[in-house]
Protein backbone atom coordinates (compact mmCIF):
# COMPACT_ATOMS: atom_id res chain seq x y z
CA UNK A 1 0.00 0.00 0.00
CA UNK A 2 1.46 3.30 -0.20
CA UNK A 3 1.67 5.92 2.12
CA UNK A 4 1.31 9.11 1.92
CA UNK A 5 3.77 11.96 0.98
CA UNK A 6 5.28 13.27 4.37
CA UNK A 7 6.72 16.30 4.34
CA UNK A 8 9.58 16.74 6.83
CA UNK A 9 10.31 20.47 8.31
CA UNK A 10 13.88 20.38 9.18
CA UNK A 11 15.50 23.30 11.26
CA UNK A 12 19.07 22.91 11.63
CA UNK A 13 20.36 23.92 15.08
CA UNK A 14 22.20 27.08 14.84
CA UNK A 15 21.59 27.92 11.43
CA UNK A 16 18.66 30.07 9.36
CA UNK A 17 18.22 27.57 6.89
CA UNK A 18 14.35 26.08 6.50
CA UNK A 19 15.11 22.44 3.92
CA UNK A 20 11.70 21.04 3.04
CA UNK A 21 12.19 17.49 2.66
CA UNK A 22 10.15 14.62 1.53
CA UNK A 23 9.57 11.28 2.51
CA UNK A 24 8.21 8.95 0.41
CA UNK A 25 7.40 5.24 -0.42
CA UNK A 26 8.41 4.83 -4.43
CA UNK A 27 7.48 1.71 -6.28
CA UNK A 28 10.64 -0.32 -8.22
CA UNK A 29 9.91 -0.04 -11.95
CA UNK A 30 12.85 -2.02 -12.77
CA UNK A 31 16.31 -3.27 -11.74
CA UNK A 32 18.90 -3.64 -14.55
CA UNK A 33 22.51 -4.96 -13.80
CA UNK A 34 24.90 -2.61 -15.65
CA UNK A 35 27.73 -5.56 -14.97
CA UNK A 36 28.72 -7.36 -12.16
CA UNK A 37 28.87 -4.91 -9.16
CA UNK A 38 26.83 -1.37 -10.49
CA UNK A 39 22.73 -1.99 -10.92
CA UNK A 40 20.30 0.54 -11.93
CA UNK A 41 17.03 0.89 -9.97
CA UNK A 42 14.67 3.16 -10.92
CA UNK A 43 11.57 4.00 -8.48
CA UNK A 44 8.25 5.46 -9.50
CA UNK A 45 6.43 7.75 -6.46
CA UNK A 46 2.88 8.10 -7.01
CA UNK A 47 2.96 11.58 -6.51
CA UNK A 48 4.81 14.37 -8.60
CA UNK A 49 8.78 14.69 -7.84
CA UNK A 50 10.07 17.13 -5.92
CA UNK A 51 12.23 19.56 -7.71
CA UNK A 52 15.34 17.62 -7.86
CA UNK A 53 19.16 19.34 -8.68
CA UNK A 54 21.90 17.73 -10.07
CA UNK A 55 24.26 16.55 -7.16
CA UNK A 56 21.68 16.04 -4.51
CA UNK A 57 20.84 13.00 -2.67
CA UNK A 58 18.56 10.43 -1.43
CA UNK A 59 19.08 8.62 1.86
CA UNK A 60 17.05 5.30 1.48
CA UNK A 61 15.93 2.90 3.56
CA UNK A 62 17.20 -0.47 3.08
CA UNK A 63 14.53 -3.24 3.03
CA UNK A 64 14.95 -6.68 4.90
CA UNK A 65 17.84 -6.82 6.23
CA UNK A 66 18.10 -6.63 9.75
CA UNK A 67 21.57 -6.13 10.05
CA UNK A 68 21.28 -2.90 8.24
CA UNK A 69 20.09 -0.25 10.26
CA UNK A 70 20.66 2.65 8.67
CA UNK A 71 19.78 4.79 5.74
CA UNK A 72 22.03 4.58 2.88
CA UNK A 73 22.39 7.62 0.29
CA UNK A 74 22.61 7.50 -3.36
CA UNK A 75 22.98 10.10 -5.67
CA UNK A 76 19.69 10.51 -8.33
CA UNK A 77 21.21 9.68 -11.27
CA UNK A 78 18.23 9.99 -13.72
CA UNK A 79 15.04 12.61 -13.21
CA UNK A 80 11.86 12.16 -15.06
CA UNK A 81 9.25 14.29 -14.37
CA UNK A 82 6.66 13.03 -16.50
CA UNK A 83 6.83 9.76 -15.64
CA UNK A 84 7.28 10.94 -11.83
CA UNK A 85 10.71 8.17 -11.81
CA UNK A 86 14.07 8.74 -10.30
CA UNK A 87 16.97 6.08 -11.10
CA UNK A 88 20.04 5.33 -8.92
CA UNK A 89 23.19 3.45 -9.64
CA UNK A 90 23.90 1.36 -6.97
CA UNK A 91 27.48 -0.30 -6.72
CA UNK A 92 28.00 -3.04 -4.23
CA UNK A 93 30.24 -2.41 -1.47
CA UNK A 94 28.64 -3.82 1.44
CA UNK A 95 25.24 -5.60 3.05
CA UNK A 96 23.20 -2.15 2.31
CA UNK A 97 24.33 -1.99 -1.31
CA UNK A 98 24.27 -5.76 -1.80
CA UNK A 99 20.67 -5.89 -0.26
CA UNK A 100 19.34 -3.13 -2.41
CA UNK A 101 20.57 -4.70 -5.62
CA UNK A 102 18.07 -7.68 -4.75
CA UNK A 103 14.74 -5.80 -4.92
CA UNK A 104 12.55 -6.55 -7.36
CA UNK A 105 10.16 -4.80 -9.19
CA UNK A 106 6.59 -3.92 -7.78
CA UNK A 107 8.57 -3.65 -4.41
CA UNK A 108 8.20 -0.80 -2.37
CA UNK A 109 11.40 1.25 -1.03
CA UNK A 110 11.23 4.21 1.81
CA UNK A 111 13.14 7.33 -0.19
CA UNK A 112 14.07 10.90 1.52
CA UNK A 113 14.87 13.21 -0.53
CA UNK A 114 16.17 15.51 -2.32
CA UNK A 115 19.09 15.93 0.57
CA UNK A 116 21.92 18.45 0.03
CA UNK A 117 23.01 21.13 -2.30
CA UNK A 118 23.77 20.83 -5.96
CA UNK A 119 26.16 21.83 -8.36
CA UNK A 120 26.48 25.47 -9.19
CA UNK A 121 25.06 24.83 -12.96
CA UNK A 122 26.82 26.52 -15.77
CA UNK A 123 25.82 29.84 -17.54
CA UNK A 124 24.94 29.99 -21.08
CA UNK A 125 27.67 29.76 -23.69
CA UNK A 126 30.05 28.34 -21.09
CA UNK A 127 32.31 25.48 -21.37
CA UNK A 128 32.69 22.40 -19.00
CA UNK A 129 34.49 19.32 -17.90
CA UNK A 130 32.82 16.96 -15.85
CA UNK A 131 34.80 13.68 -13.86
CA UNK A 132 33.18 10.75 -12.75
CA UNK A 133 34.70 7.97 -11.21
CA UNK A 134 33.27 4.72 -9.26
CA UNK A 135 29.92 5.39 -8.48
CA UNK A 136 31.21 8.88 -8.71
CA UNK A 137 30.08 8.96 -12.57
CA UNK A 138 25.88 9.27 -10.97
CA UNK A 139 25.90 12.72 -10.33
CA UNK A 140 28.03 14.44 -13.14
CA UNK A 141 25.98 12.58 -15.76
CA UNK A 142 23.20 14.14 -14.07
CA UNK A 143 24.75 17.43 -14.43
CA UNK A 144 25.65 16.76 -17.40
CA UNK A 145 22.16 16.21 -18.51
CA UNK A 146 20.69 19.33 -16.76
CA UNK A 147 23.81 21.69 -18.12
CA UNK A 148 21.61 22.66 -21.29
CA UNK A 149 24.56 23.67 -23.09
CA UNK A 150 25.55 22.16 -26.71
CA UNK A 151 27.31 18.91 -26.64
CA UNK A 152 30.21 20.63 -27.57
CA UNK A 153 30.30 22.29 -24.69
CA UNK A 154 30.21 19.84 -22.12
CA UNK A 155 32.75 17.21 -21.48
CA UNK A 156 32.47 14.00 -19.32
CA UNK A 157 35.60 12.24 -18.84
CA UNK A 158 34.47 8.69 -16.85
CA UNK A 159 36.87 6.40 -15.38
CA UNK A 160 36.84 2.87 -14.28
CA UNK A 161 39.19 0.06 -13.61
CA UNK A 162 38.36 -2.06 -16.34
CA UNK A 163 35.96 -1.51 -19.99
CA UNK A 164 33.61 -3.93 -18.11
CA UNK A 165 33.33 -1.62 -14.76
CA UNK A 166 32.06 1.30 -16.83
CA UNK A 167 28.39 1.49 -16.87
CA UNK A 168 26.31 1.46 -20.34
CA UNK A 169 26.06 5.78 -20.67
CA UNK A 170 25.33 5.47 -24.57
CA UNK A 171 22.52 7.67 -24.28
CA UNK A 172 24.87 10.36 -22.41
CA UNK A 173 26.13 11.81 -26.07
CA UNK A 174 23.09 13.42 -26.48
CA UNK A 175 23.66 16.00 -23.76
CA UNK A 176 27.48 15.52 -23.53
CA UNK A 177 31.07 14.73 -25.17
CA UNK A 178 31.82 11.35 -23.28
CA UNK A 179 35.20 10.16 -22.78
CA UNK A 180 36.54 6.88 -21.28
CA UNK A 181 39.95 6.26 -19.07
CA UNK A 182 40.42 2.76 -17.24
CA UNK A 183 43.15 1.87 -15.65
CA UNK A 184 44.00 -1.23 -17.76
CA UNK A 185 43.41 0.57 -21.05
CA UNK A 186 41.34 -1.69 -22.44
CA UNK A 187 38.65 1.51 -23.01
CA UNK A 188 39.79 4.79 -23.77
CA UNK A 189 42.61 6.58 -22.30
CA UNK A 190 44.87 4.34 -20.39
CA UNK A 191 45.33 5.52 -16.74
CA UNK A 192 43.69 6.98 -14.39
CA UNK A 193 41.13 10.69 -15.26
CA UNK A 194 43.74 12.37 -15.11
CA UNK A 195 45.71 11.15 -17.76
CA UNK A 196 43.46 12.29 -20.48
CA UNK A 197 44.65 14.53 -22.80
CA UNK A 198 42.12 17.27 -21.88
CA UNK A 199 43.88 17.43 -18.70
CA UNK A 200 46.94 19.09 -21.12
CA UNK A 201 44.76 22.63 -21.40
CA UNK A 202 41.96 22.85 -18.50
CA UNK A 203 42.07 26.65 -19.33
CA UNK A 204 39.42 25.77 -22.24
CA UNK A 205 36.88 25.12 -19.28
CA UNK A 206 35.06 27.55 -17.19
CA UNK A 207 34.05 25.34 -14.80
CA UNK A 208 35.33 21.45 -13.47
CA UNK A 209 33.34 19.01 -11.72
CA UNK A 210 34.26 15.89 -10.33
CA UNK A 211 32.77 12.94 -7.93
CA UNK A 212 34.44 9.93 -7.21
CA UNK A 213 37.05 8.30 -5.25
CA UNK A 214 38.91 10.80 -2.60
CA UNK A 215 41.94 10.51 -4.57
CA UNK A 216 40.58 11.01 -7.54
CA UNK A 217 38.92 13.96 -6.98
CA UNK A 218 42.12 15.61 -4.97
CA UNK A 219 43.65 15.24 -8.21
CA UNK A 220 41.36 16.86 -10.24
CA UNK A 221 40.74 20.03 -7.92
CA UNK A 222 44.97 20.40 -7.70
CA UNK A 223 45.09 20.68 -11.75
CA UNK A 224 42.03 22.68 -11.51
CA UNK A 225 43.62 24.94 -9.27
CA UNK A 226 47.26 24.93 -11.49
CA UNK A 227 44.51 25.98 -14.32
CA UNK A 228 42.71 28.41 -11.76
CA UNK A 229 39.46 27.07 -13.14
CA UNK A 230 36.27 27.11 -10.54
CA UNK A 231 36.34 23.38 -9.54
CA UNK A 232 33.03 21.69 -7.68
CA UNK A 233 33.20 18.25 -6.17
CA UNK A 234 30.44 16.32 -4.79
CA UNK A 235 31.87 14.33 -1.24
CA UNK A 236 30.65 11.01 -0.03
CA UNK A 237 31.91 11.07 3.35
CA UNK A 238 30.03 8.39 5.82
CA UNK A 239 26.54 9.37 6.77
CA UNK A 240 23.79 8.52 8.77
CA UNK A 241 20.51 10.33 9.20
CA UNK A 242 21.41 12.41 5.67
CA UNK A 243 20.05 15.57 7.08
CA UNK A 244 22.01 17.38 9.95
CA UNK A 245 21.14 15.67 12.87
CA UNK A 246 23.73 12.84 13.60
CA UNK A 247 27.13 15.08 12.87
CA UNK A 248 28.43 11.66 11.73
CA UNK A 249 29.51 13.39 8.07
CA UNK A 250 31.32 16.35 9.10
CA UNK A 251 34.02 17.54 6.85
CA UNK A 252 36.75 20.49 7.75
CA UNK A 253 36.56 23.41 5.67
CA UNK A 254 37.48 27.57 5.73
CA UNK A 255 34.35 27.60 7.32
CA UNK A 256 34.98 25.63 10.13
CA UNK A 257 33.37 21.84 10.09
CA UNK A 258 30.87 21.52 7.97
CA UNK A 259 27.45 18.54 7.59
CA UNK A 260 28.37 17.37 4.08
CA UNK A 261 24.36 15.91 3.76
CA UNK A 262 23.30 19.52 4.61
CA UNK A 263 26.14 22.19 3.19
CA UNK A 264 27.10 19.79 0.42
CA UNK A 265 27.81 16.79 -0.83
CA UNK A 266 28.78 19.57 -3.46
CA UNK A 267 31.87 21.79 -2.59
CA UNK A 268 33.85 24.34 -4.08
CA UNK A 269 37.26 22.89 -3.86
CA UNK A 270 38.89 26.41 -2.44
CA UNK A 271 36.67 26.12 0.29
CA UNK A 272 38.41 22.67 1.22
CA UNK A 273 41.14 22.25 3.79
CA UNK A 274 43.15 20.01 0.48
C1 LIG B 1 26.16 11.97 -1.01
C2 LIG B 1 26.49 10.55 -1.37
C3 LIG B 1 26.14 10.07 -2.61
C4 LIG B 1 26.43 8.74 -2.95
N1 LIG B 1 26.06 8.30 -4.17
C5 LIG B 1 26.27 7.01 -4.51
C6 LIG B 1 25.82 6.51 -5.76
O1 LIG B 1 25.24 7.22 -6.58
N2 LIG B 1 26.06 5.20 -6.03
C7 LIG B 1 26.70 4.37 -5.14
O2 LIG B 1 26.87 3.19 -5.44
N3 LIG B 1 27.16 4.83 -3.97
C8 LIG B 1 26.94 6.11 -3.61
N4 LIG B 1 27.37 6.57 -2.40
C9 LIG B 1 28.05 5.64 -1.50
C10 LIG B 1 27.03 4.73 -0.83
O3 LIG B 1 26.26 5.49 0.06
C11 LIG B 1 27.76 3.63 -0.06
O4 LIG B 1 28.39 2.79 -0.99
C12 LIG B 1 26.80 2.81 0.75
O5 LIG B 1 26.26 3.59 1.78
C13 LIG B 1 27.52 1.64 1.35
O6 LIG B 1 26.61 0.94 2.16
P1 LIG B 1 26.81 -0.61 2.41
O7 LIG B 1 25.88 -1.02 3.48
O8 LIG B 1 26.76 -1.35 1.14
O9 LIG B 1 28.30 -0.70 2.90
P2 LIG B 1 28.81 -0.62 4.40
O10 LIG B 1 28.69 -1.98 4.99
O11 LIG B 1 28.16 0.52 5.09
O12 LIG B 1 30.30 -0.27 4.13
C14 LIG B 1 31.18 -1.20 3.47
C15 LIG B 1 32.56 -0.58 3.45
O13 LIG B 1 32.55 0.58 2.60
C16 LIG B 1 32.93 1.74 3.32
N5 LIG B 1 32.06 2.83 2.89
C17 LIG B 1 30.74 2.95 3.10
N6 LIG B 1 30.27 4.10 2.57
C18 LIG B 1 31.34 4.70 1.99
C19 LIG B 1 31.52 5.93 1.32
N7 LIG B 1 30.53 6.80 1.13
N8 LIG B 1 32.78 6.22 0.88
C20 LIG B 1 33.80 5.39 1.10
N9 LIG B 1 33.69 4.21 1.75
C21 LIG B 1 32.47 3.88 2.19
C22 LIG B 1 32.70 1.40 4.78
O14 LIG B 1 33.58 2.14 5.63
C23 LIG B 1 33.04 -0.07 4.82
O15 LIG B 1 34.44 -0.28 4.88
C24 LIG B 1 27.11 7.88 -2.02
C25 LIG B 1 27.47 8.38 -0.77
C26 LIG B 1 27.17 9.70 -0.45
C27 LIG B 1 27.55 10.22 0.91
S1 LIG C 1 24.60 12.41 7.93
FE1 LIG C 1 23.82 13.04 9.84
S2 LIG C 1 24.58 15.05 9.98
FE2 LIG C 1 25.18 14.45 8.01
Amino acid sequence: MLIAKMYMLVIFAGKSTRMKKVVDQFTVVSNIPYNSTNYCITLKSSLPLEKIEAGQFTNVEIPGNKDVFLRRPFSLFEVDYKSNTVSILVKILGKGSKTLTEVQSGEELSLIYPLGKGFTLPSKGEKILAVGGGSGVAPVLHLARNSHLPTEKVHVILGARSASDHIPVDHYSEWATCHYTTDDGSLGIHGVVTSHPLFKDLTQFDRIYACGPLPMMKAVAAQAKLADVSCEVSLENLMACGFGVCLCCIEPTNKGNLCVCTEGPVFNVNNLKW
